[in-house]
């Protein structure tokens, strides 16, 4: 029998106390044993991109990493960014309205380095939100679309900030 080790991982807010080899990879984890399907692998090979997922905030490719090297972070997939009542979040939805994605394969990628960069940089350029979504691979938008998402939902959120900082200044 393979040696199996005890490991914690938090995910999407949730902890989970897992036996796993010490050699099964995240994304393994994240789709097979926790079912958090909505995770992709494409090339498996830190290549694609199309299982992103954020560890502590920062985009990552989950087929890299060995669920015990991440006991202890902040784990996110693409099932975080619904609503409480299981609506589309505002990058699905800025997703969706500017038509980016086709096959939708790839879009769970993108979704979540979007929103690791967009946590980071509420004002990118166009040309900022092109160079973070060059590193993941996309077959049939032809990425033009996925930029309009992304800056349509980084416009969202500082509008949705303003009209916070406006309302606490009214109070
Ligand atoms: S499946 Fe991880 S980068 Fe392609
Ligand atoms: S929408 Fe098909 S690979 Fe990106």
């Amino acid at each position: 029998m393979s040696e199996v080790q005890l490991i914690e991982l938090t995910v999407n807010g949730q902890r989970y106390d897992l036996a796993v080899e010490p050699r099964r990879t995240l994304v393994d984890v994240l789709r097979h044993d926790l079912r958090l399907t909505g995770t992709h692998v494409g090339c498996e090979h830190g290549i694609c991109g199309a299982c992103t997922i954020l560890v502590d905030g920062a985009p990552a490719r989950a087929c890299l990493m060995f669920a015990a090297q991440v006991e202890g972070a902040d784990i996110r997939t693409v099932e975080s960014l619904a609503n409480s009542d299981g609506s589309m979040g505002d990058l699905q939805q800025c997703f969706s309205e500017n038509h980016g994605l086709q096959c939708g394969f790839c879009t769970p990628g993108f979704l979540m380095l979007a929103e690791g960069f967009l946590r980071e940089e509420l004002e990118p350029t166009r040309e900022e939100i092109r160079e973070v979504v060059a590193s993941n691979i996309c077959r049939c938008t032809g990425y033009q679309t996925i930029v309009d998402a992304v800056e349509d939902c980084a416009g969202r959120r500082r509008a949705a900030l303003q009209q916070a900082l406006d309302q606490q200044a009214a109070t």
